[in-house]
């Protein structure tokens, strides 16, 4: 009897292992045959009632009927997790080939670009790259420059005061003071930086803008010293040839001063809208240093000179990029700075 109960059990569980179309299948027929309380536990207790001599051989069948399927419920459910497995490989499958989406070039803002770029120049010529504070003295950026007390630009109108007597710096000329003060003669350096008028806001005016400053105080520097590195240095800038000319110009910190302008570059001096019919284009303020500026910062007229630059970098942005209206620059519209 229970040898064939066995036997018969073992061949329908043995097909219904086989047929299991899921892993929870499976698991079900399990339960209901090897489980704690499934066939093969009842029949085991059932064993107490076989007949002596009967019973080590039931014993072993029930044993290797048990073994055989506990093996084939095995084999059968490591199948459902391979397969499981190789259906998950597939659906997370990624192609590290692929070229992903890259994200978007952006690129430094266009004064940045152009002051990097001066900045490169003047450090392959020799020159060093100073900072000043935008909050400075009274006397850093207006005495030391030779700037006297009824000069308009210290007037309220056109400079930003602090309530503590400090100020927005004006220029970046007092960086000249500065390196002077810091580093002594012999000198050679370039100050870039952000500089502050108390204007009234338009296309051409801004209250905020940038400069780039620079500065030589060595033996015997002359004019035509001068008017070299304005050409390397514009010759760069725009990356061609540059005629210059220098019209006389009032700075109280050089003497001479210099108004530079540049030979129009649209028109070849034949004369355009961009340099109003006159075929020059005015670029920078240079000069002489005034023996006053030296002598503030502890420097002997007799022993050294130098010259001076002081480029608009904001306006040279515009000029490159053929930008009207100064207010784009420091707007912070990203569909204006994208096309730059
Ligand atoms: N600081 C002057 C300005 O902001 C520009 C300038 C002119 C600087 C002549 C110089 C210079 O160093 O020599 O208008």
């Amino acid at each position: 009897m229970v040898e064939a109960t066995l036997n018969e059990l073992a061949a329908s569980a043995g097909a219904r292992i086989e047929q299991a179309g899921s892993s929870e299948e499976l698991e079900q027929v399990r339960i209901e045959v090897l489980g704690r309380k499934g066939v093969l536990a009842q029949i085991s207790k059932e064993m107490g009632k076989v007949l002596p001599q009967d019973r080590a051989r039931l014993g072993k069948l029930l044993n290797e009927v048990k073994q055989r399927l506990e093996q084939a419920s095995d084999a059968k459910q490591g199948r459902f997790a391979e397969a499981a497995m190789r259906a998950r490989l597939e659906a997370e499958w990624i192609d590290l080939t692929l070229p992903c989406p890259q994200p978007p070039v952006r690129h430094l803002h266009p004064i940045t670009q152009i002051q990097d770029e001066i900045e490169d120049l003047f450090v392959s010529l020799g020159f060093a790259v100073l900072d000043g504070p935008e909050v400075e003295t009274e006397y850093h950026n207006f005495d030391a420059l030779n700037i006297p007390a009824t000069h308009p630009a210290r007037d309220a109108q056109d400079t930003f005061w602090l309530d503590d007597g400090n100020l927005l710096r004006t220029h970046t000329s007092p960086v000249q003071v500065r390196g002077m003060e810091r580093l002594g003669p012999p000198l050679r350096m370039v100050a870039p930086g952000r500089v502050f008028r108390n204007e009234s806001v338009d296309a051409s005016h801004e209250h905020t803008f940038y400069q780039i400053e620079g500065m030589v105080v060595d033996r015997e520097v002359s004019v035509a010293h001068l008017i070299y590195f304005m050409k390397t240095m514009l010759t760069e800038i725009f990356r061609q040839e540059v005629t210059v000319r220098l019209r006389p110009g009032y700075f109280p910190f050089v003497e001479p001063g210099f108004e530079l302008d540049v030979r129009c570059l649209l028109c070849g001096g034949d004369g355009c809208p961009v340099c109003k019919q006159s075929g020059w284009v005015e670029q920078l303020g240079c000069g002489l240093v005034h023996p006053n500026v030296l002598r503030s910062s502890g420097i002997d007229p007799d022993i050294w000179n130098g010259w001076a630059f002081g480029l608009g970098l904001t306006r040279l942005a515009m000029m490159r990029y053929g930008i009207d209206d100064i207010r784009l620059l420091q707007g912070g519209d990203l569909r204006f700075l994208e096309q730059l």
